[in-house]
């Protein structure tokens, strides 16, 4: 008798216990952001963008505000459509939100994992944002380097006025090129240089491997397992093929800066800057990665640039105003004029923009709970800052789908609109190490473009070609290929740039 009462007893305590542990979790437990109306087990997998990631997680914040919940198959996303409150996720609340989800096949596989933007949030990733933030960091770090980028710019201008038809491939070099002369002291050569050849095959299979939704292996991690040669494995192949190109890249020019250092004749470079620190095996391993991480580009906003000054002769016709006023017809713009240019920076700052290269930037994830507005936010959750919705809130940008330099800047007492700077390089710890890098090599190329070509609409048969201003709809979004003419202002243009 005495031990059915206990059992029983037992059985009422449990049930009390349970209850009241719901209730109270029920009571404390925020609700999660509002969001897209999931399946079961599936959640929104079907709803979730492979492609035009910006245009869809839009129409997703005009329905559901400004935070936004996602659940692919038991994954829990987070879509941050506003400047702030990514500040305060991703910046104030930095601790705990600066991982990386793990990307099986780019990362895993292929072995991108290893570079600082794929990295988790560990000690490797902090030294080599320490060895960036020394090297490249700054506006006054990257100063010694000026004479460098101008002198890979001159060589884009010529390529450029040889062969205008090929500007997109030469935007691809001489950024390429830029990057192995900082990085390394590496002077890449104008044509078939095995290092730039390099770089642009392992850029091509990351954009390929990154792909949302292309590799089985990202949603169903243990295919990874399956032996290479096994019916269907050739993801595997692929995969292992680039991993050798990669690691072609992370040694080779490295090796050169070696050499060089040895012989004592290596510029100074990223290389030699952060070689002073490094004192152990596993640090010069994890400095050789951070340095081919550099391998990323300005590509796209270049060739942005060069589609808005088709589309847009009125502003080409500003610009070329302001740089005749303010440098004239005999020399280039150089990187100590950027103060003086506030037309043509505006429009740099209009490109980024009107057209931001990677319209949900680099996902984060959570490494613990947290809550924002009244929302949980749970541990293990990806972040995704819809950077394109940032930079077209009309609550925000006047008119933003258009194209106008004016916006950012003070006339007539009007306020300029927010840098684009706010979201377009990401956030907190985790925010582009490039940044400063890439506002200057994109400066360069536009204001050198502007100082010495007219950039119009092709015509044939008397009859204007309109580009149609179609983008790639991968993570890292570039224009498709497009025509225009690329031509010397007048006939003091061309001595300009060939002297140059
Ligand atoms: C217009 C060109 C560029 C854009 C729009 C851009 C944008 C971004 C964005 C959105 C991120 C992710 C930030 C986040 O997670 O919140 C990032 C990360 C990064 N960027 Fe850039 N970037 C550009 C150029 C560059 C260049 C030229 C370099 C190097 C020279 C570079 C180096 C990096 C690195 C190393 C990271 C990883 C930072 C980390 O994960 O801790 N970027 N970039």
């Amino acid at each position: 008798m005495s031990f059915i009462l206990s059992a029983t007893n037992a059985f009422v305590l449990i049930l009390v216990l349970v209850t009241l542990h719901w209730a109270s979790k029920r009571k404390t437990r925020l609700p999660l952001p509002p969001g897209p109306k999931g399946w079961p087990l599936i959640g929104n997998l079907l709803d979730i963008p492979k492609a035009n990631f910006g245009k869809v997680y839009t129409e997703w914040a005009m329905k559901y505000g400004k935070i936004v919940y996602a659940d692919a198959a038991g994954q829990p996303m987070i879509i941050i459509n506003d400047v702030d409150i990514a500040n305060e996720i991703l910046d104030k609340n930095g601790a705990i939100s600066s991982d990386r989800p793990v990307m099986e096949m780019a990362g895993k596989l292929a072995g991108f994992g290893e570079w600082t933007s794929f990295l988790m949030y560990n000690t490797q990733m902090k030294e080599s944002r320490k060895y960036m933030h020394r090297a490249i960091g700054t506006r006054g770090s990257l100063k010694r380097f000026d004479g460098l980028f101008e002198s890979e710019n001159r060589k884009f201008l010529k390529a450029t006025l040889r062969e205008p038809d090929n500007v997109q491939e030469h935007i691809r070099h001489y950024t390429g090129a830029v990057i192995a002369r900082i990085t390394y002291g590496y002077e890449a050569q104008d044509e078939g240089d095995p290092i730039i050849a390099l770089a642009e095959s392992i850029l091509r299979s990351f954009s390929q491997f990154s792909e949302p939704g292309a590799y089985l292996v990202d949603f169903i991690p243990a295919l990874k397992y399956i032996p290479a040669w096994f019916p269907g494995a050739g993801f595997k192949k692929e995969a292992s093929a680039a991993k050798t190109i990669l690691q072609e890249l992370v040694d080779i020019p490295f090796q050169f800066s070696m050499n060089e250092m040895a012989e004592g004749t290596a510029p100074p470079s990223f290389v030699t800057d952060n070689m002073q620190t490094v004192t152990t095996d596993l640090a010069k391993r994890d400095l050789k990665w951070s340095a081919s991480s550099l391998f990323t580009g300005t590509v796209s906003v270049q060739y942005t640039f060069f589609l808005a000054m088709t589309l847009f002769p009125e502003i080409q016709r500003k610009a070329h105003n302001e740089i005749d006023r303010v440098i004239g017809n005999d020399r280039l713009p150089c990187l100590a004029d950027r103060d003086n240019l506030p037309y043509v920076c505006a429009i740099q700052d209009e490109i980024y923009r009107w057209r931001p290269v990677g319209s949900v930037g680099v996902p984060h994830k959570t490494t613990a709970a947290d809550t924002y507005g009244g929302y949980h936010i749970p541990k293990g959750s990806i972040i995704l800052p819809n950077i394109w919705h940032m930079l077209h809130d009309p609550a925000v940008y006047s008119n933003p789908d258009s194209f106008s330099p004016e916006r950012f800047l003070a006339t007539d007492g009007k306020h300029p609109e927010p840098n684009p700077r706010t979201c377009f390089f990401g956030f907190g710890r985790r925010a582009s190490k490039g940044s400063q890098f890439a506002d200057a090599t994109v400066w360069l190329s536009i204001a050198t473009a502007l100082a010495v070509f007219r950039i119009s609409k092709v015509v044939e048969g008397g009859v204007e070609i309109t580009p149609e201003g179609k983008y790639t709809s991968s993570l890292v979004s570039h224009p498709e290929k497009f025509r225009c003419s690329i031509k010397p202002r007048s006939a003091w243009a061309e001595p300009l740039i060939l002297q140059s």
